[in-house]
């Protein structure tokens, strides 16, 4: 594959990028003219971002898993698509050509079409990071079923408010997944989820730690035995349009994906097939300088945007090969991500801050014997990093030899908006730097006026916002429009108000300075403090509790809890552990606060508002710094607050 639209110099970036502004339906145009379509659209792009209404490609028809697999097999047919790491380095790697992937994924979605599974159904997939995951991912898109991936982190009660919200009627998921040393029980938790559940007819099993689970008759199926089904039928099927694709409007659901906001409940973030498609492989070819042959690891998991656009739809779509690794970084030890470098010959390592700083935490010794010389590209995603981290991933990674690519986005952009292309435009430790083609941000104060005053280091300051779609923008939130409009679109008039601070230098370069609603960024992982506070509020003996942040060396950030408990007390240590098994079974472990600490009151405006600002600087360390307290309620909380911290 070639991709003529690849920018090749910093002066061709600046040409694509005046371009993309000045006519995005043209430019725009143009790409998608390099993917394969049933039929062209109508117009490019219609938009207003009141309503929003958002479409790109209107009256385009396509399947992305053409573009992802059957346009590849004439030349890439014994390529590899995917190569499987398994947690275990003892058992057998997997690998997956393009020509076996392209079976596969049929084979599957006539295992959908064969369990009543249709366009437009919800199908909820709660897996472990094993090949069957992205088949089954594929799969959904090849028949137009919607999916929605669940991270394996998430517990049942996430689950089950997920597939309400859905209306999801079909799952697929596995007996068990590796991760590390531990065996997680996914069947056992979906078949917690489905207690008092109204709407799923079907639970497709894969089998993969043989975990015993309950096989409830009527509804739950193996995986095998269906499949099994398929190949034995399978030249029959053949002239029953086996393999054959659903043919998509560009602007038909692909996907919904979960995430958290200021608010108690997660949203289901749209994506659709047409726009998403060609911003995840245009973001990709572009920000990693893909050059085709090489073999790029993304160690996210597809439960999270970041594997739904560099694991599978990305990669895949512009013939790469992607590696999908199945454990963690620091099982059976702390050398794994760079025995996989070593053993795959990877060009292109892209990653979180969280694991680059959990990795330097162990020192040099794991990368003793090594060989990371095939590393072409370093990039970074989810969270800020810090300069430290930056230098290490430079230096021992690297070896000062790589492009680093500091990735920001969001899940729901669909891809990235703002980085240096890999060795195409300039990076700076910590910045972001640059936005792609199509991507018009603009920093705004409170009123939502653009900012136009330095700060006095010399940075512009604000809220950021983009001023117009680029072609991965979420569509709505899934069964709730005004949801996507309030939230996103109706902070500042007439922009995509993204919930995060940023700065601008003269060089018109951005660096993320996080979060500025109610949301934490912790080890990379979206949690809405709300829903935090809601999990522990559950607790019997919880009468009120507040959630902020702090910094947190390795994690980035940290969850801090205060919490007013009147309840059967036996030691604060206890009780603790209550509360983190609390949050545990109503969220998941992934929201389970670091510290906990009790109080008997929380500091409140006269008119009943927590006041957040204090309890952050308290758990920041920062207690000289509370300022102006003569508006509370109760000062005296204060105090008591600042002696119990933690
Ligand atoms: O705060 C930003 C942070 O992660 C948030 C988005 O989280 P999520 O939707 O889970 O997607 C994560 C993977 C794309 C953003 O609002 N974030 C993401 N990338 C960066 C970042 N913060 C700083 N630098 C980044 N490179």
């Amino acid at each position: 594959m070639s991709y003529p639209y690849q920018i090749k110099s910093y002066d061709e970036y600046k040409e694509a990028y005046q371009k993309s502004i000045d006519d995005p339906e043209a430019f725009w145009g143009d790409i998608a003219e390099h993917f394969r379509w049933h039929k062209k659209w109508d117009k490019v792009l219609n938009w207003n971002f009141k309503e929003p209404k958002i479409e790109w490609f209107a009256g385009g028809k396509l399947n992305i898993t053409e573009n992802c697999l059957d346009r590849h097999l004439e030349k890439l047919a014994d390529k590899p698509a995917i190569i499987w790491e398994p947690n275990n380095p003892e058992e057998r790697t997997r690998i997956v050509t393009y020509e076996r992937l392209h079976k596969r994924v049929c084979q599957f979605a006539q295992v959908l079409k064969n369990n009543g599974v249709k366009k437009g159904d919800r199908v909820c997939i709660y897996m472990g990071m094993v090949p069957e995951l992205a088949y089954a991912t594929l799969a959904c898109a090849r028949i137009g079923a919607i999916h929605s991936v669940i991270f394996g982190g998430f517990s049942a009660q996430s689950i089950a408010d997920r597939l309400e919200d859905a209306q999801a009627e079909f799952i697929v998921t596995c007996d068990g997944a590796y991760r590390g040393g531990k065996d997680i029980p996914l069947k056992s938790v979906i078949d917690d989820a489905l207690i008092g559940n109204k709407t799923v007819k079907r639970v497709i099993v894969y089998t993969r730690t043989r975990t015993p689970v309950s096989m409830i008759k009527g509804r739950d199926v193996w995986w095998e035995d269906e499949m099994q089904a398929v190949t034995e039928g399978a030249e029959a099927l053949k002239s029953d349009g086996f393999g054959e694709v659903e043919v998509m409007d560009a602007e038909d659901p692909l996907f919904i994906l979960y995430t958290s906001g200021s608010t108690g409940k997660p949203k289901g973030v749209v994506h659709t097939v047409g726009g998403y498609m060609v911003w995840t492989n245009y973001s990709f070819v572009n920000v990693f300088n893909y050059q085709p042959g090489q073999i790029h690891f993304c160690t996210a998991d597809i439960g999270w945007i970041t594997g739904h656009s560099y694991i599978i739809y990305g990669p895949l779509s512009a013939g790469a090969t992607s590696v999908m690794f199945e454990g963690v970084p620091t099982w059976p030890d702390a050398g794994r991500f760079w025995d996989i470098i070593d053993k795959y010959k990877i060009d292109i390592l892209y990653t979180a801050p969280t694991a680059i700083r959990s990795l330097m935490g162990f020192g040099l010794d794991p990368l003793k014997g090594k060989d990371l010389s095939s590393l072409k590209v370093l990039g970074t995603v989810g969270e800020p990093i810090n300069e430290e981290a930056w230098h290490w991933y430079d230096e021992h990674i690297g070896k000062k030899k790589c492009p680093i690519v500091d990735t920001w986005w969001q899940t729901e952009t669909g891809g990235v908006l703002i980085s240096n292309l890999a060795g195409v435009t300039p990076a700076k430790p910590s910045w972001a730097t640059l936005p792609l083609p199509g991507v018009q941000p603009i920093l705004v104060d409170e009123n939502g006026k653009e900012v136009t005053e330095k700060d006095e280091e010399g940075n512009y300051k604000g809220n950021l916002c983009i001023k117009a779609p680029w072609p991965g923008i979420l569509r709505t939130t899934y069964g709730d429009h005004e949801r996507c409009r309030t939230n996103y679109f109706a902070t500042y008039e007439n922009l995509y108000f993204t919930g995060d601070g940023a700065l601008k230098n003269d060089d018109g370069f951005y660096r993320i300075t996080g979060r500025v609603d109610d949301v934490l960024n912790v080890s990379g992982h979206r949690i809405g403090t709300a829903e935090v506070e809601n999990a522990i509020n559950m607790h019997a003996g919880v009468v009120e509790s507040a959630v902020v942040g702090y910094p947190h060396d390795i994690k980035g950030q940290g969850i801090y809890a205060y919490v007013i408990f009147n309840g059967r007390h036996f030691d604060d240590e206890l009780t603790r552990k209550d509360i983190l098994a609390t949050v545990s079974r109503i969220i998941g472990p992934i929201a389970k606060p670091d510290k906990i600490q009790f109080v008997s009151g929380l500091p409140k405006t006269r008119s009943g508002k927590i006041m957040r600002r204090i309890l952050r600087k308290v758990a920041e360390g920062e207690t000289d710094k509370l300022g102006d307290t003569s508006t509370l309620l109760d000062p005296g909380v204060v105090d008591e607050i600042v002696k119990g911290k933690l």
